[in-house]
């Protein structure tokens, strides 16, 4: 009873008591980092930087921000870009329906606002990969206005600070965490109190090492009163991994390659990559060759020749570990198999957006 009436009083009334914020902007403004979306209210490069920033830290997304916003610039560059050419720029990022929904929505953008970005909320939310974080983060940063953020970081620090345990991953929590967040925000202020929320959950209320001793609101923080910062915030769901086998053929014909177009839904659509059998278990080459969809890749190929075999690496998605083993195989016929498959020049790999698991396979050699 006592914890429930104390963490009501230390709930924001929303009556212009902007105490809170008043803390964060004051931290905001000495410790803040020098980013280059931050110099600009070019909603185009604001979104972008959201959209890169969605799934990357900062140190791994800056180059590929910088290169990316480069090569295209506005809304009108992206949606004349190719969704191919999109990719390559994204190759190694992860996550790539970010970067096919980035061209999707630029072009949605040059059909039905005249190539602008769009200025209400709703419509900004209308766009393909546009959730109501990204949209909150554009409109305010952009044009200030009121939407409040709620990401990862302001989870986090809403949680530690008012000792919320509904968890983030449910409906009620996505509810209750955003209403905390509207009701922090001082509405005249929301470009300013939106970033350093944020950046105060990037740098000072850690995930694992918060900062505690030197945080300015330690004293208001509801979860370190009671001891328990590292146990928020809190997740109703594990996420569950899944391991899967893949066997890449990197075949050799002549001077050439082969490839194909990844489709469907699953991990790395538009991406292209090497012949691949998925096995359900580990699986050595010998067993590999007993396989039908070995010998239906390599029927009537001639004599094999294995030049180089990769031993099995392990690389790890969000929520997939593959096993990956590569083979670099010569023939000496090209099947009817292979004819289904992209014929790629040896030299001409590397203008095809692909997988960071091919692209190390290939930076090997
Ligand atoms: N993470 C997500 N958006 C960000 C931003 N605008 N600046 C720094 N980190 C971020």
């Amino acid at each position: 009873m006592f914890a429930l009436i104390k963490q009501l009083d230390n709930m924001p009334k929303g009556n212009g008591d902007w105490t809170i914020s008043r803390e964060l902007t004051a931290w905001y403004q000495t410790n803040k980092r020098d980013l280059p979306w931050r110099d600009t209210d070019d909603p185009y490069i604001i979104w972008v930087s959201e959209i890169i920033l969605q799934q990357t830290r900062v140190a791994q997304g800056m180059d590929y921000f910088l290169r990316f916003v480069s090569r295209f610039p506005d809304i009108a560059s992206l949606a004349a870009a190719s969704e191919e050419e999109v990719l390559k720029y994204w190759q190694g990022l992860g996550y790539y329906s970010r970067a096919r929904n980035l061209r999707a929505a630029a072009c949605d953008m040059a059909e039905r606002f005249g190539g602008h970005f769009p200025v209400h909320y709703k419509e900004v939310l209308s766009l393909k990969g546009i959730g109501e974080y990204t949209a909150a983060a554009v409109v305010s940063f952009a044009w200030n206005q009121p939407y409040p953020v709620v990401d990862g970081n302001v989870f986090r620090v809403l949680s530690r600070l008012f000792a919320v345990d509904t968890p983030i991953d449910s409906t009620e929590g996505k509810k209750e965490f955003t209403r905390l967040a509207a009701l922090l925000m001082p509405p005249s202020e929301a470009r300013l109190h939106n970033q350093a929320i944020m950046e105060f959950g990037a740098l000072q209320c850690l995930p694992q090492n918060p900062a505690c001793p030197t945080c300015p609101l330690v004293c208001k923080c509801m979860a370190y009163q009671a001891g328990n910062v590292r146990r928020y915030p809190v997740k109703q769901h594990k996420t569950r991994t899944r391991d899967r086998y893949f066997h890449y053929f990197h075949i050799i014909y002549k001077n050439y390659t082969y490839l194909h177009r990844r489709s469907g839904k699953d991990i790395w659509t538009g991406l292209y990559e090497f012949p691949l059998i998925e096995t359900d278990a580990v699986a050595d080459f010998a067993e590999l060759q007993q396989s039908e969809a070995f010998r239906r890749l390599f029927n009537h190929a001639g004599r094999l020749t294995v030049a180089v075999s990769h031993p099995q690496t392990k690389h790890v998605l969000s929520h997939q570990i593959l096993y990956a083993a590569f083979y670099r195989i010569e023939i000496e016929e090209e099947n009817e198999a292979l004819q289904s498959y992209t014929r790629v020049p040896t030299d001409e790999i590397d203008n095809y957006p692909v997988s960071r698991l091919i692209h190390i396979y290939l930076e090997k050699g």
